[in-house]
């Protein structure tokens, strides 16, 4: 089984945690896929993208003939894409609408401590905050969601989540699918109830709907061609194994950092809540009037069906997948090594709560002191036998260098800011702190074992 259901006071509302209350019968493939709206900014004067955003709690239609409450940045969900170049900074004022704290994280960004939106920096509500994104990073997918210490889960189960792209002139210069063929596709996972409302119970790990850009099992119309999808699970628990129907191979050409070193094809992509794949599908292949479904494949093997593309019409291909996309720098050598440790109570207590090094996460306490300039090695094991579990770093994307004692797949092979340790799993990873200094959070991005205490600081000086 593994999903426990613990069922928390909801700080957000009325709930209903009975998992016996059956959600509307949804029927598959009956929405287009809805592509998120990319953010206008109020100005772009000095060369700065400003946004301003209301963070609201609203109503929209997910499931047929129901209004399902939600928390949404500016009315929208998820949240519009912000479209950033790099060494072109963002800043963003975010307003909260909300009767609960919020506060906003850019999940894979290198940004200064305040503009950082860690756990205990909240804003309050009816208060507002700025947030100074500089974007000096190369292209990446990013996303942007809540983090309020013991809120973020909920929030951004309820919505308070968005894709961040940076681009820069080494992708550009790519002829990867561009415009119109360069799709974000945002998976997670969700329960309703017979209302229509989202149901939040911590814990769990066997909602029943999947939402792919916030709609129900939606269909897309395209191309005989080449697409890329920025893939991100934005789910607060669930680990995704995606792959196509028909055992169609689809080429991975990025990860959370950015584009992988060389692409790969594969069959089956293993997509951790809170991790990005850039993938190129190609559609060419498939005669017109085909139906190619994304699955969802759970650990018992069984296949879901998460969306279905729907080959309708012909179109010039001039893009192409490079066979090398980037150059990553050598790694430096490393100064320091330092040992990670997760676990969380599988024991089936009332209260579990969850451990980085066997401590619970306390903000007044500094668990790992990094020197400015270093460059550490990192290992991290899991050390519970059922749990799976994530390790997510603010600040920093990170090198993989050894899973289980050997070299990652290519699937690793690029900049992470996050990385799957499964039961029993050691991952050693190698991360460069030269940008800022201050006080980052690390810990699981499964968000509610980050709420449960599986979170640590780290203070960089
Ligand atoms: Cu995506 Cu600390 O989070
Ligand atoms: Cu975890």
């Amino acid at each position: 089984t593994g999903a426990s259901l613990i069922p928390v006071f909801s700080a957000n509302g009325s709930d209903d945690t009975s998992a016996q209350n059956t959600p509307p019968p949804i029927v598959p493939f009956q929405t287009p896929l809805p592509l998120i709206p990319v953010a206008q900014p109020v100005s772009t004067a000095g060369g700065i993208d400003r946004y301003d955003i209301n963070v609201i709690s609203t109503t929209k239609q997910i499931l047929p003939g129901f209004n399902t409450q939600l928390l949404t940045y500016g009315g929208q969900f998820p949240g519009a894409t912000i479209k950033a170049r790099e060494n072109r900074p963002v800043i963003i004022r975010q307003r909260n609408g909300l009767s609960v704290p919020i506060a906003r994280h850019l999940h894979g960004a290198s940004v200064a401590p305040e503009s950082d939106g860690g756990p205990m920096d909240t804003i309050a509500p009816n208060a507002e905050r700025i947030y100074t994104y500089p974007n000096r990073q190369p292209h990446a997918s990013l996303w942007y969601h809540d983090h309020a210490h013991h809120l973020e889960s909920e929030n951004v189960y309820r919505g308070l989540q968005g894709s961040y792209l940076i681009s820069d002139d080494i992708e550009d210069d790519l002829p990867l699918p561009k415009g119109a063929y360069d799709v974000v596709i945002q998976l997670r996972d969700a329960r309703f109830d017979a209302a229509g409302q989202l149901v939040y119970t911590m814990g769990d790990r066997a909602r029943t709907t999947l939402l792919t850009n916030g709609v129900p099992y939606p269909y897309f119309q395209v191309a005989a061609r080449k697409y890329r999808f920025r893939l991100a699970n934005t789910s607060n628990m669930r680990f995704f194994t995606l792959r196509l129907s028909g055992g169609a191979g689809m080429v991975q050409i990025g990860s959370d950092g950015g584009l992988l070193p060389a692409p790969h094809v594969t069959q089956s992509l293993f997509i951790t809540s809170g991790e990005r794949a850039d993938v190129v599908i190609d559609f060419s292949g498939y005669p017109i009037g085909s139906q190619v479904f994304l699955e969802s494949v759970a650990s018992n093997g069984s296949a879901e069906q998460v969306m279905r593309f729907d080959v309708t019409r012909t179109a010039a291909d001039p893009s192409s997948i490079p066979s090398v996309l980037r150059t990553l720098p050598p790694l430096p050598t490393a100064t320091a090594h330092r040992t990670i440790v997760m676990r969380m109570d599988e024991d089936g207590r009332p209260s579990p709560q969850a451990y980085m090094d066997d401590k619970v996460y306390d903000h007044h306490r500094v668990d790992a002191h990094v020197r400015f300039g270093a460059s550490e090695i990192w290992t991290v094991t899991n050390a519970n036998t059922l749990a799976p579990h994530n390790f997510h770093m603010h600040l920093v994307q990170f090198r993989v260098i050894e899973r289980n004692g050997v070299a990652p797949g290519p699937a690793e092979s690029g900049l992470k800011d996050t990385v799957a340790v499964m039961p029993g799993e050691t991952v050693k990873l190698q991360a460069t702190f030269d940008t800022y200094a201050g006080e980052f959070v690390y810990h699981c991005h499964m968000l509610d074992h980050s709420a449960m205490g599986m979170m640590a600081t780290m203070k960089i000086a």
